[in-house]
């Protein structure tokens, strides 16, 4: 039977497993997935090993999304500009990587009714995460995209690097010039129960907030943006759901239904 794993550390409570084995059921397909801890000095070494025993591909987490684009023979163009890779597919002998964080929001978000065309998007963070959405994110044609980071020299550099005219970037603060149709935090901020600092009017004047993390309670980013009076706030749970059923894809050439995985991982959130 084909064989996937994801790979991270730590990596015990990945869901990763769960919703593949959901897919596979659901698309009929015939494979195994499983969760792999590889020691923190040990990430090529234990691909490797995967790929020559037979393994079909598999998916990155923390803290290996870097050093597996390293690692492939080619990447995506979005997964280079990500500089991080999710996806490891192993074919005639060679490792391909991509990355399916950025198309997983822009699908969560779809799927959640939110029009990105045409509308003005506030992207918040510059590290990993904001990284691996912007051409995702500008694919969809948007108004504008602007990237604010407590850093501000780091979104400048993703700037740079993209080149786009619907793309800038500015500090916290100066969100203030701009109205915002769509808000996205990508900062780890949520993580450790802090706010990013954007002038609670930003959001409030927001039509919709987006977290790219989740939690059984609401974030504090949108538990704030609510409180501020933000139309409508959502969790990053589907986006989890929507990457991984891109990498099913990806391997399998067959796209898996994400809407009852998702249901069952809501409920099922601690
Ligand atoms: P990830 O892979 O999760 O994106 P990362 O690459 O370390 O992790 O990036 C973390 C992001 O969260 C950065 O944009 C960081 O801002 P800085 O570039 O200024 O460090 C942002 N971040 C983390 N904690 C934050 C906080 N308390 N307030 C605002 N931004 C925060």
């Amino acid at each position: 039977m084909d064989q996937y794993r994801v790979f991270g550390n730590p990596i015990k409570h990945s869901r990763s497993p769960y919703i593949h084995q959901a897919f596979a059921e659901e698309t009929q397909q015939q494979l195994t997935y499983q969760s792999q801890l590889v020691a923190l000095d040990a990430f090529a070494a234990t691909i490797k090993d995967f790929a020559q025993a037979g393994g079909k591909g598999g998916n990155v987490t923390v803290p290996f999304k870097e050093q597996a684009l390293a690692l492939c023979d080619q990447v995506s163009k979005r997964a280079s500009l990500a500089g991080a890779v999710n996806t490891l597919s192993f074919r005639d002998g060679q490792i391909l990587g991509d990355n399916t964080d950025g198309i997983g929001l822009v699908k969560d978000l779809l799927a959640n009714k939110v029009t990105l065309t045409n509308r003005r998007i506030l992207l918040i963070g510059a590290g990993g995460a904001a990284k691996g959405v912007v051409l995702p994110l500008l694919e969809q044609n948007p108004a504008q995209l602007v990237i604010a980071n407590r850093t501000l020299s780091k979104a400048q550099q993703i700037c740079q690097l993209v080149s786009d005219n619907r793309l800038s970037c500015c500090t916290f603060e100066h969100c203030n010039n701009y109205e915002f149709d769509v808000i996205i935090n990508a900062t780890s901020a949520s993580l450790d129960g802090h706010l990013p600092a954007i002038p609670e009017q930003v959001i409030a004047r927001a039509e919709v907030c987006y977290d790219m993390v989740y939690a059984k309670q609401l974030t504090p980013f949108l538990h704030w943006a609510k409180e501020s009076g933000a139309n409508k706030v959502i969790d990053g749970l589907g986006m989890l759901v929507a990457q991984a059923a891109e990498s099913f894809n990806i391997w399998r050439g067959v796209m898996p239904s994400t809407d009852e995985v998702l249901q069952r991982l809501r409920a099922d959130l601690t």
